[in-house]
């Protein structure tokens, strides 16, 4: 079968195969069929997840944790100030370290970079809980989220007006791998980056999808089946906070901007929001949000990625 370049670990979406993508996101929809008719999948007796966070997490932290627990196995969570990683030892040394002890582990933290090297230096599967560069398992169970509402990936419009950052670059690179159209609208000098755009670009002409960047919120909406946004701080920037909030006043998303999308369109936002600032109380608390759908499958994504990494299936 098809590998993607990197499957020992599950750093970027980028790095699976459509395969392996498609794969994860079909069991992903067992385990929550399953977990719904009261039955629970066990398969990870006895391993063990650890989690280290350098930045603050709800969603990530909860579902990867309950998880785990749900499938039997248990899991351990760490802050970087609890391990001697805060006062530097070595990314290396940690993860060499870490690895005889768990099972898997995943991490949450500032550059990309650093994730790659705990991968390189570790003995045992890597998750990225988030990095400044990507967020990939929410990516995963935003496309679950979407094949479940919207019947299918390819052809799929979505619509991503804000911040081109973390997440704007795992939907790039999961819209290109599964012949999704998406659209980035951000403003001058926050698209994303170039190189994961081209990139982007070149694949979804191979897969029939496309990656349109504009600085006009409502050409992105035009037609979408989709709109999503993200907070335009991320953790790590709020010092740039206020400067923020007029660079990006008008890429918020309100009833006009989604007057443009399809009637049935979504919306959609991987939480945590700021009301009145990317997204208006009345659009996530309405009839077309699926936020806390979206927030639930973050768990049966985890499992699902969890079951692949550590047992192949
Ligand atoms: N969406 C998301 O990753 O949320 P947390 O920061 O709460 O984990
Ligand atoms: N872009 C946001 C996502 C939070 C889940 C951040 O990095 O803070």
């Amino acid at each position: 079968s098809e590998k993607g370049i990197n499957e020992n670990h599950f750093l970027t979406i980028g790095e699976w195969s459509i395969q392996t993508i498609e794969h994860v996101l079909e069991q992903a929809q067992v385990l929550k069929d399953k977990q719904q008719n009261g039955i629970l999948q066990t398969d990870l007796q006895g391993k063990i997840l650890g989690m280290i966070f350098e930045k603050s997490s709800t969603r990530t932290r909860v579902s990867f944790e309950a998880g785990m627990l749900q499938l039997g196995g248990d899991a351990i969570n760490l802050k970087s100030d609890d391990l001697q990683l805060g006062r530097g030892e070595t990314v290396e040394d940690t993860a060499k370290v870490l690895s005889q002890y768990v099972d898997v582990l995943m991490i949450r933290t500032f550059a990309h970079e650093t994730i790659e090297t705990f991968a390189e230096a570790a003995d045992i599967p890597v998750i990225n809980g988030l990095t400044d560069l990507h967020h990939p398992t929410q990516v995963m169970a935003d496309l679950l989220t979407i094949k479940e509402k919207k019947g299918a990936l390819a052809g799929v419009k979505v619509a991503y007006v804000g911040d081109g950052n973390n997440m704007a670059h795992s939907f790039i690179e999961a819209a290109a791998k599964m012949g999704m159209h998406l659209s980035i609208a951000a403003p001058s000098g926050y698209e994303p980056d170039e190189s994961i755009v081209k990139e982007g670009k070149a694949l979804a002409e191979q897969t029939g999808g496309s990656i349109t960047i504009t600085n006009d919120a409502k050409e992105a909406a035009n037609g979408a089946d989709v709109i999503t946004t993200d907070v335009w701080a991320s953790m790590g920037q709020e010092e740039e906070q206020q400067e923020r909030l007029d660079v990006f006043s008008s890429f918020q998303v309100n009833e006009e901007l989604c007057a443009n999308a399809k009637e049935d369109y979504m919306f959609m936002h991987c939480l945590p929001a700021h009301r009145g600032e990317e997204v208006t109380a009345d659009i996530i608390d309405g009839a077309h949000s699926v936020v806390f759908d979206e927030a639930q499958n973050r768990l049966h994504a985890q499992k699902a990625i969890l079951n692949y990494l550590l047992l192949g299936q």
